[in-house]
């Protein structure tokens, strides 16, 4: 039995590091292709594959041309991608996210026609839609404009539809309305879509990490900020509260969002719950780990693997991030 008073020199943890075989055979946590989804933005208008300034590989696709990074993905093994849609026209409510010829909605077809086997997840949200940058309508109370919480839900179940007519095969709500898995649990499974499962955002933090990605999906709110639904980033107690409320909403996966900062959040969830945990890996962590090692100052590959090992280490099983083509690349070279 180990017995840690035991001490030196009975305990020796060294003897296991020497030799790398025997580092292989105690390795209690290992990242492999099959724990990565891969995020991409799909843009209005055609001929577009355009890089996005604060996100250095990443970019922004017309659906003409999505064909292309989505051969990409197949080829890496990649088993998933995350789909964002940034409309051209957006409006107060969001229309454009709930049209059965929207973005997203083509981005699915096409990426069923051209790779049925590749799992399309879509995220359920309106702020890339809305022209105030808010995740759902807006309403004035008590001399403060907010979300709509209860408005927004009936949109989200019509954009879940939308999503699942088109060939959605997971549901990915994301923008933290009180009910959001409930309402979208109901909707599903009274239209014939009980067998697509919810990953819900279950605990997404208010967060500046998030930069970047409203740079690329122009989703930036156009007055206030998104604290007032999104979590205060010093509430941990609040997070499993929230993963909670969701699980019984019927969520099948919880996430939790940012993922580096928040790594404790991830070992409550997976401790607390331990079902299928999920990790956005999100676009300010992308881009500091590519400004630094732009500039040399780190080992790009070796950080970047030592992050994600951490994430699984952590709990987490699948891995949201805008490195998977990198780290599957990386992955395949052994
Ligand atoms: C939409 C959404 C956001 C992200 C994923 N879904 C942005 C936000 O909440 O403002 C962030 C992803 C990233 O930063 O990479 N609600
Ligand atoms: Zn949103």
């Amino acid at each position: 039995m180990f017995d840690p008073a035991a001490g030196y020199p009975t305990h020796r943890p060294r003897r296991l590091r020497g030799n790398p075989r025997l580092r292989d055979l105690v390795r209690e946590n290992v990242l492999t292709r099959d724990d990565l989804i891969y995020p991409l933005f799909v843009y209005h208008g055609s001929n577009l594959s355009r890089e996005i300034a604060s996100m250095p590989g990443q970019r922004q696709w017309s659906l003409d041309r999505l064909g292309e990074v989505i051969d990409q993905v197949v080829e890496l093994k990649i088993p998933g991608v995350m789909l964002f849609g940034i409309p051209e026209r957006k409006d107060a409510r969001g229309s454009a996210a709930l049209r059965d010829d929207g973005l997203v909605q083509q981005a699915i077809g096409l990426i069923k026609k051209r790779a049925p086997e590749l799992l399309t997840i879509t995220d359920l949200c309106f702020c890339e839609y809305t022209d105030h940058g808010h995740c759902g309508p807006l309403v004035e109370t008590a001399g403060r404009i907010d979300v709509d919480n209860d408005a927004t839900l009936p949109l989200l179940v019509e954009q879940a539809l939308s999503h699942c007519r088109a060939g959605a095969d997971v549901i990915a709500p994301s923008g933290m309305m009180d009910g959001m898995v409930r309402a979208l649990r109901a909707g599903l499974d009274g239209s014939g879509f009980a067998h697509i499962p919810i990953m819900s955002y279950a605990s997404k933090f208010a967060s500046a990490y998030y930069g970047p990605f409203r740079d690329a999906a122009e989703s930036a709110p156009s007055f206030g900020d998104r604290r007032g639904y999104q979590m205060d980033p010093a509430n941990g107690d609040e997070a499993v509260r929230e993963a909670a409320i969701d699980l019984a909403e019927g969520a099948d996966v919880i996430m939790v969002k940012p993922a580096m900062a928040y790594l404790d959040i991830a070992r409550r969830l997976k401790d607390a719950f331990r079902v299928p945990l999920a990790a956005y890996n999100v676009s300010g962590e992308y881009a500091m780990i590519k400004a630094a090692a732009e500039r040399g100052w780190i080992d790009e590959r070796r950080i970047v693997l030592e992050t994600l090992t951490g994430f699984k280490r952590a709990g987490i099983d699948m891995i949201l991030t805008y490195h998977a083509p990198d780290v599957a690349r990386w992955l395949q070279q052994g």
